[in-house]
């Protein structure tokens, strides 16, 4: 995308959470996170790209012992079968008999997360939670009501970017959650 266009993209959108309702959103998820798994020295999974900045903001506010790492897969196309994942990074850590917290920016379909948790419970797992700053509101998740164990906001089925979600692989550092105009 030139640069002009995607300035035009930012001042055209509509922005759906400012960062002060985003960073709310986050302090609170980060209290329920603690209370859940604060005592589970659990491995804690940055799942990228779009997972990096909700992370990163989320570990801050984390007052317990834990561990990060990250994964990187993300979907062929627009298959909906959970195993239709393209590994961009290997799996490192070794999860077994492990408490896992899943960390993405948005649940959508909720294909891939949900694979990234077979995976993680593959891998022997003891539990694995998910969070993600977002969750698209309609009826076509992968499974009927799926949804995240720690879910920051909810918003309409538009398309969005910013905080670590990209249009066209810009502006994930928008700092707020932004509709794209028309979508
Ligand atoms: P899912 O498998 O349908 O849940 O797709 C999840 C992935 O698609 C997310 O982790 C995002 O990377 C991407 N995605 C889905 N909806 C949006 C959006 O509105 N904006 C940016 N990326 C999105
Ligand atoms: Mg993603």
């Amino acid at each position: 995308m030139q640069y002009d266009q995607a300035l035009k993209v930012l001042e055209e959108a509509d922005c759906l959470a400012d960062r002060a309702t985003v960073e709310a959103a986050i302090d609170r998820m980060a209290g329920v996170i603690t209370a859940s798994i604060g005592k589970k020295k659990p491995m804690i999974f940055c799942v990228m790209n779009g997972g990096l900045i909700f992370c990163g903001q989320l570990l801050t506010r984390l007052p317990f012992p834990l561990e990060v790492g990250y994964l990187h897969a993300t979907r062929y196309g627009h298959e909906t079968s959970g195993g239709d994942l393209e590994w961009k990074a290997l799996f490192q850590a070794d999860v077994e008999g492990r408490t896992v917290l899943l960390v993405d920016d948005i649940l959508d379909e909720g294909v891939t997360l949900k694979a990234l948790v077979d995976e993680c419970l593959t891998r022997g797992a003891k539990k694995v939670l998910t969070a993600v700053l977002v969750n698209k509101q309609h009826e076509r998740k992968v499974v009927p009501g799926y949804c995240a164990d720690f879910t920051g906001l909810e918003l309409p089925d538009r398309f969005v970017f910013g905080y670590g979600l990209d249009y066209e692989d810009m502006w994930r550092n928008a700092p707020g959650i932004y509709a794209v105009k028309g979508l």
